[in-house]
């Protein structure tokens, strides 16, 4: 069968990553996290000491240190679900913390950094047969995707949803803060000179505040099915 692109924007924190990976995995289709790349970028930020004390990024050494940072994805062996590489580095944990999270939307403002790694995710669309979650996917990594989906959610609804997810991995955190940083970030995201987050004019909104996993991975399969049916 004819694979497409399939592309998958939204708020922070609504799930697009699980609905992502179960598509993907139903549909015989690559999984790319996008996230995951600014992240990752962040990461090597912070461990490099280019963010000040006001958090301020030193935006020249990053620019120097763009070319160094390799960020691939393996997918474990037993649970079969995509690690993140930095440099090698296994730091799949270590990019969800919300120390990474409350300092990534700054970093992927950064022109230079959207530049290297849209070019590297269009590189892994090259073949189609791929789901790409993030938030310029369907806007300016694949805007030919046959197939977009702009998902969004209460506040409440994602920053409930976020903070449970962090607490089911030992971490310690307060809901507020969780709900203060997914505002932040839908702020600046939303905000940002260079491919901000919209939603793109042939895309299907999804609002999944009241849907459960299996209902929303219904719903994203009748739309893959409808759409190969299209052509
Ligand atoms: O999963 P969650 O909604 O927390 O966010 P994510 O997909 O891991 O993305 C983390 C951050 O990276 C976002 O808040 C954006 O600032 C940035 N991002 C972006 O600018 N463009 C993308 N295509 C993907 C993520």
């Amino acid at each position: 069968m004819k694979k497409i692109t399939i592309a998958i924007d939204g708020h922070s924190s609504c799930g697009k990553s699980t609905m992502a990976k179960a598509l993907a995995r139903d549909a015989g289709y690559i999984y790319v996290d996008s996230g995951a790349m600014y992240r990752a970028v962040t990461l090597f930020a912070l461990r490099h000491g280019m963010f000040d004390e006001t958090d301020r990024i030193d935006n020249v050494r990053l620019e120097e240190a763009m070319p160094g940072i390799q960020i691939s994805f393996k997918l474990d062996p037993e649970t079969r679900m995509p690690q993140t590489f930095l440099n090698g580095e296994n730091v799949e944990e270590e990019i969800r913390t919300l120390k990474v999270s409350s300092h990534v939307s700054p970093i992927a403002a950064l022109p230079f950094v959207r530049a290297a790694l849209t070019r590297q995710q269009q590189e892994m669309g090259k073949e189609k047969g791929i789901v790409m979650d993030g938030r310029d996917i369907g806007t300016a990594v694949f805007p030919q995707a046959e197939l977009k989906i702009f998902v969004t959610a209460s506040t409440e609804v994602r920053a409930r949803r976020r903070y449970d997810e962090l607490k089911s991995k030992g971490q310690q955190v307060d809901l507020e803060e969780v709900r203060k940083n997914v505002e932040e970030r839908d702020y600046i995201d939303t905000h940002r000179e260079t491919a901000p987050l919209r939603q793109a004019e042939d895309a299907i909104v999804l609002d999944n505040s009241n849907m459960t996993i299996e209902e929303q991975h219904r719903w994203l399969l009748e739309q893959l099915q409808t759409r190969i049916e299209k052509d």
